[in-house]
């Protein structure tokens, strides 16, 4: 029997406001997708003047995004502040008081790059849970910074030849497709499994002359394929919207690398681990995968600002193992 997302959370024993929460947030998702699928018949392709606080240009579609989830999550009923790529500073949503309640963040829409060209794009979000307070006070950006560890639900929704959600709530990896014909997110797919084994890896090539010895290291082997220490003839993807990259990854294996670089030395990395590589870290992790952050697991990193960036590497066990031993290696005296 099919499963709807509602029918799902209801039976999922999770706290109602956490599913009051997720069935906005999911609202709101249905909504972006709907804006993406008009493409360039609705007002949504193109850049605007404005720059995030990462010094990114702001497409129309990054802000419309984020725009639709903060109206359609504002009203659940125990969600305290929202944090965003799109957004500076966090957005209190009420005060925090003796009944805790939830942060959200979200990366409203990822793969930016891929709007325009009609490749797949997606939203990524993480549940974390507010702390109590014994009187009321407004939230504030360090209440955020706990380990993705903590997250209560993650999950992302890829917005591509049809729209899915793939949804945590620590209890293994749910697949639900947003059916056009009924309007539900129906729950068609076998739950998500990472195989500890691949022959396939996603990576951005043309950054190879920037990369740490051991990630060089990890790649070349790759390469050399049948004849070379790994035996095996690998493959290698790059959709360049992370959650298009990892999609694949939970459906059938693989690993994604987005490693620390040269070509800013002071910057741990491209992705922003609040609300990227955190809530992809559980996924991957709830599915039987692994995540490496350079020096441990993903989800133990304690934040220390919102918008801060991480080294990602995550995937099948098998082959995150191997980087871990590689950059463990690289640490040993010659
Ligand atoms: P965003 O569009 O939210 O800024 O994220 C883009 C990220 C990620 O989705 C993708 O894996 C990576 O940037 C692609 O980077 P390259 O352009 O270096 O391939
Ligand atoms: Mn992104
Ligand atoms: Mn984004």
């Amino acid at each position: 029997m099919t499963v709807t997302l509602g029918q799902y959370l209801a039976q999922s024993g999770a706290d109602p406001s956490l599913v009051d929460l997720l069935l906005a947030l999911t609202g709101g998702c249905e909504r972006i997708s709907a804006a993406v699928r008009r493409g360039a018949a609705g007002d949504i392709m193109g850049a605007l003047e404005s720059e995030n606080v990462q010094g990114e240009v702001q497409k129309k579609l990054d802000v419309i995004s984020n725009e639709i989830l903060l109206e359609a999550c504002a009203p659940a009923a125990r969600l305290v502040a929202i944090g965003s790529e799109e957004m500076e500073g966090i957005h209190p949503v009420r005060k925090l008081g003796p009944d805790g309640g939830f942060f959200l963040l979200f990366d409203p829409l990822d793969g930016s790059s891929n709007i325009e060209v009609n490749v797949s794009i997606g939203t990524i979000f993480s549940i974390l849970p507010a702390p109590t307070s014994a009187s009321e006070r407004e939230p504030i950006e360090a209440d955020f910074l706990q380990p993705g560890r903590n997250q209560v639900a993650a999950g992302y929704v890829v917005y591509g030849p049809q729209t899915t959600l793939v949804l945590t709530l620590r209890a293994g990896v749910r697949v639900f497709t947003l059916d056009p014909v009924t309007a539900q997110w129906l729950e068609v797919n076998e739950a998500a499994a990472i195989p500890p084994e691949t022959k396939e890896f996603a990576i951005n090539a043309s950054n190879m002359r920037h990369w740490a010895a051991p990630v060089r290291q990890y790649v070349e082997d790759c390469l050399a394929g049948e004849t070379g220490p790994r035996g095996k003839n690998f493959n290698m993807r790059w959709v360049a919207s992370m959650v298009a990259d990892v999609h694949r990854i939970m459906m059938r294996g693989g690993v994604f690398l987005y490693p620390w670089d040269a070509r800013e030395p002071n910057r741990a990395g491209k992705l922003r681990l609040m609300y990227e590589a955190n809530p992809m870290a559980l996924l991957v992790e709830q599915a039987g995968g692994a995540s490496f952050d350079g020096f441990g697991p993903t989800l133990d990193a304690k934040p220390v600002s919102l918008h801060q960036r991480v080294s990602v590497m995550l995937g099948s066990k098998a082959e995150v193992d191997r980087l871990q031993r590689l950059h463990a290696d690289a640490l040993q005296p010659a």
